[in-house]
Order: structure tokens, then C-alpha cells, then sequence
């Protein structure tokens, strides 16, 4: 598709809102874990009666972090159902009036109807529809705003803040979805946002001896929008989908991948601040050469960081990944570098799903 006749043309990730159950300590690991700066704030100080939001940022990535104040509301009931995890990925938009007119005369199910809010900093447009889950696209256009964050949030500024490590922009989002889903929301993405599939994994290329996924990947007309879509396929054991959707009591955000100009930097800064990672057997290191042939990083230091590898036909990508960041196991968290190639690691799944499968029988779950 042409930029021209996009009718749902997207600038970028605008925002990703968690649910969590402990805003100010969401915030604190985000800012000291992952070099996050503290933005913009909203709760009983500004107004607000049954919520907390903190806003962090890094670079183009900009993290919000809810919390409920009372025992009913919307954000209680998604905490209590789903644990911390995404509930809002906000797509920043020259037109968010046109963006939902689009997408509801394709069938889309409103989250939120057009509203435009104002403060001394200008004004704000936006407007929501649910995606798969209770997970929703909140569509934000901000050319007339010049403030912090949004109007009704102030200036958040705790006196403490962590150097950087360079993470610079979310390159995907996956969602896992239930049993026979990924295809309905792959065509919810395709006609109802007017995205096209770019890449499809079936059973047989995301497999180890244990357990199975098919995932297809999602990316709207300039490419600047990316979102896998996984679904659990059979296999002997259960899958790290299923787990998640057991977990999770349903379809949402698997991970959020963000990209940086220096993984080796980034990785030993994360480590450093306690972020764990997966590790996979220190043998794919022995065959990893073979497999993607020369790379400008010094293989000891990839392994000994525990970075991945991988190689397409427009070059390769060094990619790694959290363990889940919260209690439940669910959400996690991929930092990637790409140096040409623009597929997401298909050589490293087996590795990594078997180095999966290790913690989910450490977890009893597998
Ligand atoms: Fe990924």
C-alpha cells in the first residue's frame, strides 16, 4: 500500500499504558532498571479521585504506569483479571477524528469516543477502540500540544533520576491470542486498520521437541507499526502461550520489543541495574558464526552478555530477552538491534523457546 492511500495513516507508538498494581513502584524500577525519565504525573493532587499515573520516557518510548485508588473501577478490574500488564497501546496520529471514523465504519468496537481536552499547553485529541483482549488502540493526536504529556497531567520531577541505556524507540508489540485467533485478528489488523501481513511463522518454524506457536506479524502502510500475532499450536507440552493465557486469563501483550544503536551498552547496563534475562546453553555460541557468518561484535562479549544473533537477506540483528517483568509470568520485554535485517530472529526461536521451556518447568507449568 502507498502512503497515499492509507486511510489509517500512524506516526508512531504515542504512548504504552500499563495496569499495575503499585504505580510509584512501577515507576521507580522503570526509571532505576531501565534509565526511564520521570515526565508527568496525575492522581489526588491534580484532581483525580479514583487513580495514579506516573509517565516515564526514554528516548521516543513513553511508558504510563495507572494504578486504582478505590476497590471498584475499571483499572481495579483489569488488575485484579490480568495482573500488571498493557491495557492501552496508544498510536500517535495526525487525525484521531478520522482515525476512529475509519476504523468504526470497518466494524471496530468502541473503547472511548472522540474528545478533545485542553490546558495552557494546548489541546489534545483522542479516541479508542478495543483490540484482541481487553487491550485497546487509543488513537492521539497531538499537533496543537506543546505540554509534558496530556492535559490533567503536571510535570512530575522526584529529585531522583538513572543515566539512560540507550533504548530509543518500540520496534513491535506481540500479542498472543487464543486458539484459533491469530488468523480473526490478523484480518482485524488487515481490514480494520488497514495493515498488511508481512511475515508468517507456521508450527514447523516456531517448534522445539516439547512445544509449538504459529505467529504471523502485522505492520501497517509505512512500517513503522509492527505487531506479531502469536496463537498456541498442539504439541506435547503446553506452550508459553497457553501459559501466558492462563496467566494473563486471556489474549493481550506479550512483549514490547525496543530497539537501540548499541545492544552490547544497553544489555550490560540493564544487567547491571538487576534486569534479568533469558539465557540460552552457552553452545549456540559454537555454531552461531556458521549460521550468520561475520558480524562486527566480538562473539565472548555476546556471550557472555547472552545476546542473540540472527541473519536475514538485508543483513543481520543482535536480539535479547527479559524474563517476564512482573509477577505473573507474562509479560516480557525484547532489546534489539537491528544492523540491515528487518525480520525478528526466526534462527534464535528454538533456543529461546526451549530456554522457555526451562523456566516453565522451574514455574510447574510447562
Ligand atoms: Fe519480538
Amino acid at each position: 500500500m502507498s502512503e497515499n492511500n492509507d486511510f489509517l495513516p500512524i506516526d508512531g507508538t504515542d504512548f504504552v499504558e500499563f495496569y499495575v498494581g503499585n504505580a510509584l513502584q512501577a515507576a521507580y524500577y522503570y526509571i532505576t532498571a531501565f534509565g526511564f525519565q520521570p515526565v508527568a504525573h496525575a492522581g489526588l493532587e491534580t484532581g483525580l479521585q479514583d487513580r495514579v499515573s506516573y509517565v516515564v520516557q526514554q528516548d521516543k518510548i513513553r511508558f504510563v504506569l495507572t494504578s486504582s485508588l478505590v476497590q471498584d473501577s475499571p483499572v481495579a478490574e483489569h488488575n485484579k483479571l490480568h495482573g500488571d500488564g498493557v491495557k492501552i497501546v496508544a498510536l500517535w496520529v495526525d487525525d484521531a477524528h478520522k482515525s476512529f471514523d475509519e476504523t468504526m465504519l470497518r466494524g471496530a468496537k468502541v473503547y472511548s469516543e472522540p474528545k478533545t481536552e485542553r490546558d495552557e499547553y494546548g489541546e489534545i485529541v483522542t479516541a479508542g477502540i478495543y483490540t484482541y483482549g481487553e487491550t485497546v488502540h487509543l488513537f492521539v493526536e497531538r499537533k496543537n500540544y506543546k505540554g509534558p504529556f496530556r492535559p490533567g497531567f503536571v510535570k512530575w520531577n522526584p529529585g531522583y533520576t538513572q543515566p539512560r541505556v540507550g533504548l530509543k524507540y518500540v520496534d513491535h508489540m506481540v500479542g498472543n491470542v487464543g486458539w484459533n485467533e491469530m488468523n480473526v485478528w490478523a484480518k482485524f489488523y488487515q481490514d480494520l486498520m488497514g495493515f498488511k501481513q508481512i511475515v508468517s511463522f507456521d508450527d514447523k518454524d516456531i517448534s522445539t521437541e516439547y512445544t509449538a506457536l504459529m505467529s504471523k506479524v502485522m505492520s501497517n502502510g509505512n512500517g513503522r507499526i509492527k505487531f506479531p500475532i502469536n496463537e498456541p499450536a498442539e504439541g506435547k507440552k503446553k506452550s508459553q502461550v497457553e501459559e501466558y493465557l492462563d496467566f494473563y486469563n486471556g489474549a493481550g501483550v506479550q512483549h514490547v520489543a525496543m530497539a537501540t544503536d548499541n545492544i552490547i551498552h544497553t544489555v550490560s547496563e540493564l544487567h547491571k541495574r538487576g534486569v534479568e534475562f533469558l539465557r540460552v546453553p552457552g553452545t549456540y555460541y559454537d555454531t552461531v558464526i556458521d549460521r550468520v557468518g561475520v558480524i562486527d561484535e566480538e562473539l565472548l562479549i555476546l556471550k557472555e552478555l547472552g545476546i542473540l544473533v540472527d541473519r536475514d537477506d538485508e543483513g543481520y540483528l543482535l536480539q535479547i530477552f527479559t524474563k517476564p517483568v512482573q509477577d505473573r509470568p507474562t509479560l516480557f520485554y525484547e532489546i534489539i538491534q537491528r544492523k540491515g535485517a528487518k525480520s525478528f530472529g526466526k534462527g534464535n526461536f528454538k533456543a529461546l523457546f526451549e530456554a522457555i521451556e526451562d523456566e516453565q518447568k522451574r514455574r510447574g507449568t510447562l
